[in-house]
């Protein structure tokens, strides 16, 4: 049988990218969407023509409600029989320096960022036997800057957690996180955000999705990588 992979935010930008990308080398896919309900419905159109004998659902949740969120990974294996990959990308991306942080901006951050993450990969490991879990991370975390404190605080803290839970569930279960860079600019912003961020790291050009789409590749075919970061930052997590 197909192996099943849930992808949190996969409607749209990187996770839809990661979505089309799994569907194409055979895996069928869980779609995690909260609010993008018209590219829900596109990306499961499209990918169901081009690959019309695997299987594609999708599952609404707010990673905002913990209570929502314990439900995804028991309702994605009684719909598709399983789960095999789990990958983290849905995040909130919000700037607020610490002195502008609202309690609904530091509140949100945490729960989408991290405590979803956490509560999914808890879950997924008391479902599964042999799995796989990336968490999409930022190489944001290997500095110190304010601007994006919350966002940037949660993205450590979920380093952290890749870290811990490799540990505690090999050797049947590995975690590895991707820290990209620039590699979409946001959605009120254009290229040139993406060409004026890279030129300030060492290889000065963005990263783009294929260095993820490579990277997610890696860690799945090696069998004994866990734990481990992979900075697809053009090497910005060096300076
Ligand atoms: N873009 C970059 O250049 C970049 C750089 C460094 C790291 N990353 C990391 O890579 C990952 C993907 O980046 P991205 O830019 O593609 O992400 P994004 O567009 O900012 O967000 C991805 C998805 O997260 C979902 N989400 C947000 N709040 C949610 C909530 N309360 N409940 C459920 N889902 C929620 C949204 O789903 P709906 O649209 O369905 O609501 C959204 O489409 C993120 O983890 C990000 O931190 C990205």
């Amino acid at each position: 049988m197909t192996k099943v992979a849930l992808i949190t935010g996969g409607a749209k930008r990187i996770g839809r990218a990661i979505s089309l990308h799994l569907a194409k080398n055979g895996w069928d896919i869980a779609i995690h969407y909260n609010s993008s309900k018209e590219a829900i419905s596109e990306l499961e159109l499209e990918l169901k023509t081009l690959y019309p004998s695997q299987r594609f659902s999708s599952f609404k949740v707010d990673l905002n409600a913990a209570e929502m969120t314990s439900e995804l990974v028991s309702n994605v294996v009684d719909k598709m029989g399983s789960v095999d990959l789990l990958i983290n990308n849905a995040s909130l991306f919000n700037s607020a320096t610490l002195k502008s942080s609202s309690n609904d901006l530091i509140l949100q951050h945490t729960m989408v960022n991290y405590i979803a993450p956490f509560i999914l990969i808890r879950d997924f490991a008391n479902t599964t036997k042999q799995g796989l879990i990336v968490n999409l991370l930022d190489t944001r975390v290997t500095k110190n800057k304010g601007d994006f404190m919350a966002y940037s605080l949660s993205k450590k803290v979920l380093t952290d957690l890749t870290k811990m839970a490799a540990l505690e569930l090999a050797p049947t279960i590995r975690v590895n996180g991707i820290a990209p860079g620039a590699v979409l600019p946001p959605e009120d912003k254009d290229d040139t955000y993406l060409d004026q961020i890279a030129q300030k790291t060492p290889m000065k050009t963005p990263s783009g999705l294929l260095a993820i789409l490579k990277s997610l590749d890696f860690i799945l075919d090696n069998q004994d990588l866990t734990g481990q970061v992979i900075f697809c930052d053009g090497g910005e997590h060096l300076i």
